[in-house]
């Protein structure tokens, strides 16, 4: 396993749609090799997650894991989730999270971006087996921006401009009851 360089805003990399992956290769030592470095780089980072894109490999997979995240105490825990192919449809009529967002590609900065709170995630699990879930809240907006990844957008795409910032000034002026705003009407 090794930790991989993660790609940063304007590599040309992060703005391509990813490759999928055929069944028969989630069984390959290169597929292996390349979620266990992708698992390892997300930990290295405190990242909340992390999309094959970011680590030079455009293709469809990525890893989220919440575990009492330094970069986000506010989050709940979440146990380590990979999604090959992961395709996502929101359910508008549930509302929206408003968020500030981070991001490893986007170093340093936050910024906050209103999404639907729940979505139904269809993907295949690393040994092939199907997931086919209602995410909700935090958990929910977590892997839209991962997905997000996968087809070349970044939550920059999608912020407010006007809360856009560093992080040290999110965390003198943005009051924790901003950071998440947790149910708001339907878009
Ligand atoms: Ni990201």
């Amino acid at each position: 396993m090794s930790i991989r360089k993660i790609a940063q805003l304007g590599e040309p990399i992060l703005r391509r749609v990813a490759e999928p992956f055929a069944k028969r290769e989630l069984r390959s030592a290169e597929f292996q090799s390349l979620l266990d470095d992708l698992i390892e780089t997300m930990r290295d980072a405190d990242g909340a997650g992390l999309a094959a894109p970011q680590i030079y490999v455009s293709r469809q997979l990525c890893a989220i894991e919440v575990q009492a995240n330094p970069r986000y105490p506010a989050f709940p825990q979440i146990p380590l989730t990979v999604l090959v192919n992961p395709r996502l449809t929101p359910l508008e009529s549930a509302g929206t999270i408003a968020m500030y967002e981070g991001c490893l590609s986007v170093g340093g900065m936050r910024g906050r971006v209103t999404r639907p709170r729940s979505v139904r995630v269809q993907a295949l699990r690393p040994d092939g087996d199907e997931i086919d879930e209602i995410w909700e809240g935090i958990a929910a907006a977590i892997v839209q921006h991962e997905v997000d990844h996968l087809q070349g957008h970044l939550y920059v795409d999608h912020v407010d401009p006007s809360t856009l910032c560093f992080l040290r000034e999110y965390e003198r002026h943005v009051p924790l009851e901003a950071r998440i705003v947790d149910g708001g009407p339907p878009q």
